[in-house]
């Protein structure tokens, strides 16, 4: 599968699970709660830990005037997986829950929008077809090696 199509599959994905989150979380038992916010964070793991050992740098080597959004890119993911990391640990029924999954869901968005609208077009048009479906691949292997700690990511040290 091309690279780019995949990531932006697994963008749509996450995007349901968030729906899913913002119209069940007021009736949701902490127990409800704990399994979706769970896999919600498994597939924010997955989707960063292919983009940051695979995609990026890819992008960063065959198309110079991406840099800068990778950079940038890096560093959305470093805020990203630390409210995963406390959102791992944090009990459902606390106060603050909610609050941390709207946060992070507003991130995220922002943040696969930018991917979408602002550089991954510059990435297809640099890197060719034949190219993207190397990654693709590649980046379909790897989802199995994804870490199950938020702060595994190397963007968690950037
Ligand atoms: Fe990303
Ligand atoms: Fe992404």
């Amino acid at each position: 599968m091309d690279g780019i199509v995949l990531l932006k599959e697994d963008h749509k994905a996450v995007k349901r699970l968030f729906r899913q989150f913002e119209k069940t979380h007021k009736a949701a038992s902490p127990k409800q709660k704990r399994a979706l916010v769970d896999q919600i964070l498994k597939e924010l793991n997955t989707h960063a830990y292919i983009e940051e050992t695979i995609f990026y740098p890819a992008a960063r080597e065959g198309v110079p005037e991406a840099e800068d959004h990778v950079l940038e890119s890096v560093e959305e993911h470093h805020v990203v997986a630390w409210l995963c990391s406390e959102l791992q640990h944090l009990d459902p029924a606390d106060e603050t829950f909610d609050a941390k999954v709207t946060v992070l869901i507003e991130n995220v968005e922002h943040h696969a929008d930018e991917e979408e609208h602002e550089w991954f077009p510059k990435v297809r048009k640099a890197l060719g077809r034949n190219r993207l479906a190397e990654l693709g691949e590649q980046m379909a292997a790897a989802k199995a090696h994804a870490p199950a700690d938020p702060l595994a990511l190397m963007s968690a040290k950037a």
